[in-house]
């Protein structure tokens, strides 16, 4: 019997990308900013429709999505709790920081109720690169310090302010004349840690290089578009440990690691990492843009009181339906033990991916926490600039949609849904395996 849709092994009906695909890219190349999607001979498909694991195509492809659409897809696409949300919502636009919608209200405290801080409060924003940008200004005012401490391969989003603590030249480069620079960019202490520690330890006395002092340390729990990369144990409890003595705030950017795709609702409780202001976002909508960056009442309160015109707010923040989204989501994610899921699934996988690459000279490493899981193809030599690009074609020409991450784009990266089935994954297993078997 054939599965529906959502749950279906891959399908192709033409060679991706498919002659409506090709016509949809000539059709983008024209009015679109040239620096925004990439376009080859072999590469994008365009999408029509999504559910579960399952992409269809504009040229009837079905594909096996094991990105969840850069983590947002948790649930998986367009998941029942979205569905309802939409079909309950009577408001579809409200004015959140005037007359907020009464969604607003419920979303703030549920996310309470799952922060790991007493009487958190939220700010709420659209996008990932808000949210930290909302933290960044959160802990500026709760600390008195403007100097930020970050770290290399770290991903934080593109906005002017998110773009200030991302490190990577590819995107710093024209614009580093605007972003702010009292940034010190430390390497990711996955290698080296003692001497990483040692470092944030003198930054955090000798302030920022244009000599500001530090009163933030920004890091993700797990580096995810950086690579999949986690620092041994113990070392993320000496990092914060380390930032409290020094008197600086640590921010958790869980936007990709939380809310259950790491295994917990935030991955900082795995690594022990103890953050004073988090951010969430991609999960959190259920596929629909909103974001967060939450701390205890005590650090947000370094925010001065609203008194008629907000010091920080949006015109969509609050949006009525992608809170009622989140409400649903979280839920979802509690009731149906989907943290816990998540780690299984995702600890079955690493495991069987260990095992099916065991051998094969490209892969440096495979490494995970939960369904977050990246296969380093940079070798034993660790040169693989691009490896993890040439996995991720080869895979869509089999049906399967993964992405590459890590700085040289060495890492093929799987970020699936939660609700992936048994069946999807053995055909997952088998594809990967095969494409990095064809690269040796
Ligand atoms: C850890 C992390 N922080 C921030 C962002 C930026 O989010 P957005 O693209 O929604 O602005 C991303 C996006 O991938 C991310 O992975």
């Amino acid at each position: 019997m054939q599965e529906p849709f959502g749950r279906q092994r891959p399908k192709l009906v033409t060679e991706p990308p498919g002659p409506e695909s090709r016509r949809a890219a000539e059709r983008l190349a024209r009015v679109e900013s040239r620096n925004v999607t990439y376009l080859a001979d072999d590469w994008p498909v365009f999408w029509e429709k999504a559910v579960g694991s399952n992409v269809r195509d504009v040229d009837g492809n079905v594909f096996l999505d094991l990105t969840s659409a850069f983590g947002v897809a948790f649930l998986g696409h367009r998941p029942p709790a979205l569905d309802e949300a939409l079909a309950e919502e009577p408001l579809i636009h409200g004015m959140g920081d005037v007359h907020p919608p009464r969604r607003k209200v419920d979303l703030l405290e549920r996310i309470s109720e799952i922060a790991p801080f007493e009487n958190a409060k939220t700010l709420l924003a659209n996008t990932g690169s808000e949210a930290v940008e909302g933290a960044l200004k959160t802990t500026g005012l709760a600390s008195g310090r403007p100097g930020i401490v970050a770290f290399q391969g770290g991903y934080h989003g593109l906005t002017l302010g998110s773009l200030a603590v991302t490190e990577r030249a590819h995107f710093r480069g024209p614009f580093v004349d605007r972003a702010y620079d009292g940034v010190t960019f430390l390497p990711f202490p996955d290698r080296d840690p003692s001497a990483v520690l040692e470092r944030l330890e003198s930054v955090l006395r000798e302030g920022a290089p244009n000599g500001d002092p530090i009163g933030t340390v920004l890091v993700e729990p797990v580096q995810a578009r950086g690579g999949v990369r986690r620092a041994p144990d113990g070392v993320m409890a000496e990092l914060s440990s380390l930032a409290r003595k020094a008197g600086a705030l640590v921010i958790a950017d869980e936007i990709y690691t939380g809310l259950g795709r790491c295994g917990a609702w935030f991955a900082s409780s795995l690594v022990g990492l103890r953050p004073d202001v988090v951010c969430i976002g991609k999960t959190l909508g259920a596929g629909l843009p909103i974001s967060a960056c939450v701390a205890s009442g005590e650090i947000m309160d370094a925010w001065p009181p609203s008194e008629g015109e907000a010091v920080h707010t949006s015109t969509f923040l609050g949006h009525p339906l992608a809170c009622g989204a989140a409400v649903r989501a979280l839920d979802v994610i509690e009731r149906e033990g989907l943290a816990d899921r998540s780690a299984e699934i995702g600890a079955s996988l690493l495991g069987a991916l260990r095992a099916g690459l065991r051998d094969q000279p490209h892969v440096r490493e495979v490494r995970g926490l939960g369904l977050l899981i990246g296969i380093d193809l940079s070798g034993s030599t660790g040169v693989g600039d691009g490896m993890g690009v040439l996995a991720a074609e080869a895979l869509l020409a089999r049906g399967v949609i993964a992405l590459p991450a890590g700085d040289r784009g060495e890492v093929l990266e799987l970020s699936p849904p939660v609700t992936i089935t048994t069946n999807q994954i053995d055909f997952a297993l088998e594809a990967i395996i095969g494409v990095v078997q064809e690269l040796a």
